[in-house]
């Protein structure tokens, strides 16, 4: 079966992206991200928002996800879907036309977990990627996540560490919005920080237990140390913008790499993938490349359509989870809270 083609149709709406994908194998086809733009101007997703855009955008996507990968879709092998965690409106669009197209076509059908989903993302065929060995750990960074996972297998996943309140990319993007740039603010915190000094201004990094993360308590220390230096300099967040994002950001990745350098030591691990829309953030980036060198890593990072919320990825487990014969059937729901590794 293996050396066969299987084409796999992977649909993802967990949050506030409508995605389909097809793979012929382990190759990516294609993969349409339709990104919901109706969010901007409220400075986050709003869910109400969110399953009504996926509704009218789910059948075009996959249709062009179908025309660009030049497959009919009679040509299909399975159907894969996000089925959780996530938004549970959004999950329900994706879930329901998944099944709805796996009865019409008499396809069998795969269920997928999101997170799993983000860090199996590294086992698609790529020329710029190489595929992780097994074990290694996996720290999924985004908008949503934030988690450490010891992978064992391709579904033998074990959550070493996981945030307690807001996700990382919701600590740039929150800090951002507190000195008046647009959402998502990550990216601007990202280049910004780039020309500021990391050392400007110190934040108090938390302090939690094991490998698990808090991001809430810099969010409110950056409130009250803007609200305490506009009082004498009404125009200091502007005048002290890349300053202030450069110690943001240098804040925030001590305590990302504290945990995952806590983590690889704690399991003897040096195989470390990292993957989210986080992922993209060139101090990050550095930070690995630092610890190539002096910690002995390697590192693994997918290409950015990848790490960012999309289809592929889903698409990848869906055929994986093929090779096993592990699907599931039409009494399938959603389910917005949903653990790796169960
Ligand atoms: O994976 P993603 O597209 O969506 C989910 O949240 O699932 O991640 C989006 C998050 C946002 O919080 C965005 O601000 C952040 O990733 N992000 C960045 C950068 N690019 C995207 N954060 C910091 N630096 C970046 N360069
Ligand atoms: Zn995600």
């Amino acid at each position: 079966m293996t050396t066969k083609n299987n084409y796999i149709l992977g649909i993802e709406s967990s949050c506030d992206d409508t995605s389909a994908a097809v793979l012929c194998n382990t190759k990516v086809l294609s993969n349409v991200v339709a990104t919901q733009e109706v969010h901007k101007k409220y400075g986050g997703v709003v869910p109400e928002l969110a399953s009504r855009a996926h509704q009218q955008n789910i059948v075009p996507v996959v249709h062009q996800a179908l025309a660009k990968a030049n497959i009919d879709k009679k040509q299909l092998s399975a159907i894969a879907f996000t089925r959780g965690p996530g938004l549970m409106g959004s999950l329900l669009v994706g879930t329901s036309f998944a099944k709805s197209l796996a009865l019409a076509l008499n396809l069998p059908l795969i269920e997928v977990n999101h997170m799993e989903a983000h860090i199996l993302a590294h086992f698609i065929k790529d020329e710029e990627m190489s595929i992780p060995p097994f074990p290694f750990l996996a720290m999924t960074i985004s908008g949503g996540h934030t988690q450490i996972v010891k992978v064992n297998h391709y579904f033998d996943m074990e959550v070493l560490g996981e945030t307690l309140d807001d996700a990382v990319g919701e600590a740039f993007d929150k800090s951002a919005k507190l000195m008046g740039l647009p959402y998502p603010g990550g990216p601007l915190v990202d280049q910004y920080a780039k020309m500021g000094n990391p050392h400007a201004f110190l934040f108090p990094k938390p302090k939690v237990k094991g490998l698990n993360f808090s991001f809430s308590g810099l969010k409110t220390s950056i409130l009250y140390f803007l609200q305490r230096e506009t009082r004498s300099n009404p125009n200091f967040a502007q005048e002290n913008l890349e300053d202030i994002c450069a110690s943001i950001q240098y804040t925030i990745l001590e305590i990302l790499m504290e945990k995952l350098k806590d983590a690889a030591e704690q399991t003897g691990i040096k195989h470390i993938a990292i993957g989210g829309g986080v992922a993209a953030n060139s101090g990050i980036r550095a930070r690995l490349e630092n610890a190539r060198e002096n910690l002995g890593w390697t590192t693994y990072i997918p290409k950015f359509q990848y790490c960012t919320d999309n289809a592929a990825m889903i698409g990848i487990v869906g055929y994986l989870k093929f090779l096993e014969n592990r699907f599931t059937d039409q009494t399938v729901a959603a389910k917005a809270r949903y653990a790796v590794g169960v």
